[in-house]
């Protein structure tokens, strides 16, 4: 085994009294949220740290490992700590090993991962392609969570604010059935003869809020937006549940009321706030995808069940659990054929 020096010595000395200082941090935790008032502390880190809601966040090591991102380099460690993630990757190397036995150069591309394997055969013997096997893991593994978790919990919040709200339901099985019925399948052209159920959808997304901050992004330059200067290396969150929950925007902010997307004779209306895919170049990839998955489910569903709270259960709350992204809180519901 070599001894550590130099650099490496210091940057491990540098990880360990943070690491140290951290889980001292979260001991003390209790003390100072019950010492400072919620609102911005006057130190940002300590501030971010204690603004998040440690209980329903992951457990304590990863939480360390969040911000110390650098022990993740001890070997062995990441697969210790994050068993789900592990599992996970193992599940799509599976998939990917299946897809290079089965892929046949000869016929078009089935799918994405066929698309990027034939850009990796070319791109061998060149170091600077960014068509790698890695990049091609994580590729999938993104798409896999962005798009899963997103879209589940966005029906999984349409179907609590139905049980919630019967009569909107019943308006959007009346709507189905005018337009639809209850022989074929719904199709996307039926979006255009549907303003309440697709009010009803966008509503569901500005209420549930499910991505209330964005997803972080670094600023690759100095860069000065209405009079702030954002120097280079910025980590920036953007809070876009201040835009969906605007008060000088929506009349009732924080009601789940499909009235937000309509116009006094009934048409659906597109608002400008509504950006639960964030907004820009960087915003969701997956959005065109997500409005057809919701669209179609959410009618299907609704076009053969009628959803109600269990007999003899109390109405479950409407409040959303924060976590890694705002999910509703666990509900049981009752689903009767129609
Ligand atoms: C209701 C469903 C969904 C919501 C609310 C949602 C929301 C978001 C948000 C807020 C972002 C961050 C945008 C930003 O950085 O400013 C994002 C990024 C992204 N989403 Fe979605 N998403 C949904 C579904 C999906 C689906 C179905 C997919 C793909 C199958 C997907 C793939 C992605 C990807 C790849 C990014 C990163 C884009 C980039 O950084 O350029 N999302 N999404």
């Amino acid at each position: 085994m070599g001894l550590l020096t130099g650099d490496a010595l210091w940057t491990l000395g540098v990880a360990v009294a943070i690491f140290l200082l951290l889980v001292d941090l979260m001991h003390r935790r209790q003390r100072w949220a019950a010492r400072y008032p919620p609102g911005p502390m006057p130190l940002p880190g300590l501030g971010n740290l204690l603004q998040i809601d440690f209980q329903n966040m992951t457990n304590s090591f990863q939480k360390v490992l969040n911000v110390v991102p650098v022990l993740l380099r001890i070997p062995g460690l990441p697969g210790k700590v994050f068993p789900a993630q592990k599992a996970f990757m193992a599940l799509l190397d599976e998939l990917l090993t299946e897809h290079r036995m089965t892929r046949d150069p000869a016929q078009p591309p089935r799918d994405l991962t066929d698309a990027f394997l034939a850009e990796v055969e070319k791109a061998k013997g060149n170091p600077e392609s960014s068509f790698n096997d890695e990049n091609l893991r994580m590729v999938v593994a993104d798409l896999f969570t962005a798009g899963m978790v997103t879209t589940s919990a966005t029906l999984a919040w349409a179907l609590l604010l139905m049980i919630l709200h019967p009569d909107v339901q019943r308006r959007v099985q009346q709507e189905i059935d005018e337009v639809i019925g209850q022989v074929r399948p719904p199709e996307m052209g039926d979006q255009a003869c549907m303003p309440f159920t697709m009010a009803v959808i966008h509503e569901v997304q500005r209420f549930g809020d499910i991505v209330p901050l964005g997803v972080p992004h670094l600023t690759t330059r100095d860069i000065e937006l209405q009079g702030f200067f954002i120097p280079k290396g910025t980590t920036l969150v953007t809070n876009l549940s201040s835009v969906l929950k605007d008060e000088t925007v929506w009349e009732r902010p924080l009601r789940f009321h499909p009235g937000h997307f309509l116009d006094a004779q009934g048409c659906f209306v597109k608002r400008e706030a509504f950006m639960p895919f964030s907004a820009g170049r960087r915003a969701c990839l997956g959005e065109p995808l997500a409005r057809m998955e919701l669209f179609l489910f959410f009618t299907c569903l609704l076009q053969r069940f009628t959803f109600s709270v269990p007999a003899g259960q109390p109405r479950p709350s409407d409040h959303g659990v924060f976590g890694a992204m705002v999910t509703p809180p666990p509900y049981q519901l009752c689903a009767v054929p129609r």
